[in-house]
């Protein structure tokens, strides 16, 4: 099978939010499978904010995407060609696809999807990373546990989402932390949060907080990091858990938010840890095992918001820094039904 592979390319590294300009678009033809390789249609792109940190030059847990190479990501493919015995034409995969059409990448990098758990739909959203991630976030490291009293920030994005609502299904009080009355509006109608601060309204977030919060949190599940860590802290309760999962609202910031409330980790007995999600890789099957339960029993939504075609991916990542987005983000680069 011969056709075109258009890609999207790292053209240059961002000083702070990602531009679109920071990408350049080429396209060459498909590359035909050799043994053991598969060559693959892109469904969906997942948009993800640790992308911009493999954008920059110092390797953190990935190591830099080349400038001039294929960007990284991952996502869900179907099969068109393959020299693996274990894929067939047709088959729905997950695999890190970079931001192109047509990738040609080696069987061992693909896992297929098991379908009876979710749709191509269910699997780049609560099956996805970001579900895991929340998944591992909130019970392993925030050791949740029925009647928690849990604050999770970034509530209406990806991972945020799903955090609340698994502190949900524990029996929890939770509140969500969001930019934006129509994100609060859909935290509180529509995935049964006991209420939800809008932080870009709130003159004293702390005072927003102590309100929704009147007893405090025992479970903070902090997304964005800055100001909205610093204030959560003044209202822990004894022997809480804050579990450090994203920072995104430093990702650009300079000079960096200097927190001033770490003396109440120490005064509260408290515990503070941050996570990798890809540490936990071993027990993925564990975390969409219990996912997959909870979403089909309808008690696990996840808002996606879809991108359609790929020339929008390279927009796409920066809407993440600036709140544009509407859930988890996703580009759809092919169509789901295969047509
Ligand atoms: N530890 C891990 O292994 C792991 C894995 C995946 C993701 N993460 C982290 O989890 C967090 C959420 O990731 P996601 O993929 O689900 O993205 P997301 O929450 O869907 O999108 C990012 C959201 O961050 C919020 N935000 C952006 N700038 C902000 C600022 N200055 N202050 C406050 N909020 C801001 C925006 O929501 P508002 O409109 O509400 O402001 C935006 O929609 C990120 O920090 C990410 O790095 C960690």
């Amino acid at each position: 099978m011969t056709g075109t592979n258009h890609r999207i390319l790292l053209r240059s590294r961002p000083t702070g939010i990602p531009q679109p300009d920071n990408f350049t678009a080429d396209t060459v033809p498909t590359r035909p499978p050799a043994g053991q390789e598969v060559l693959l249609e892109t469904i969906f792109l997942s948009i993800d904010p640790a992308m911009r940190s493999w954008m920059t030059e110092n390797p953190g847990y990935q190591q830099p995407v080349p400038l001039g190479a294929v960007m990284r990501g991952g996502g869900i493919g179907r099969v068109l060609e393959s020299k693996s015995s274990h894929f067939q034409p047709g088959e729905l995969v997950q695999a890190r696809l970079g931001w192109q059409t047509h990738p040609t990448l080696p069987a061992r990098y693909l896992q297929k999807l098991d379908l009876t758990r979710g749709d191509a739909l269910a699997w780049i959203g609560p099956l996805g990373l970001s579900g895991v991630t929340a998944y591992f976030g909130m019970r392993d490291i925030g050791a949740v546990k029925p009647g928690d009293r849990v604050l999770v920030s970034g509530a209406a994005g990806g991972v945020g989402q799903i955090a609340a609502q698994i502190a949900g299904i524990e029996a929890c009080h939770v509140v969500g932390i969001a930019g934006g009355t129509a994100k609060c509006v859909y935290l509180v109608n529509e995935l049964h949060l006991d209420a939800a601060i809008d932080y870009k309204t709130e003159d004293d977030l702390s005072a927003a907080i102590g309100k929704a919060c009147p007893d405090g949190i025992d479970l903070d599940f902090d997304n964005v990091g800055g100001p909205t860590l610093d204030a959560a802290l003044l209202h822990l309760r004894p022997e809480a858990r804050v579990v450090l999962c994203g920072r995104i609202s430093q990702v650009a910031a300079d000079p960096p938010y200097g927190i001033h409330n770490l003396g109440q980790i120490l005064t509260r007995r408290a515990r503070m840890q941050g996570f990798q999600v890809f540490n936990y890789h071993d027990r993925y099957e564990e975390a969409r095992a219990w996912l997959a339960a909870r979403h089909q029993q309808g008690r696990l939504r996840q808002r996606l918001h879809v991108l359609e075609g790929l020339h929008h991916a390279p927009q796409a990542l920066g809407m993440l820094f600036r709140g544009e987005n509407n859930g988890k983000l996703v580009v759809q680069v092919g169509n789901i039904e295969g047509r």
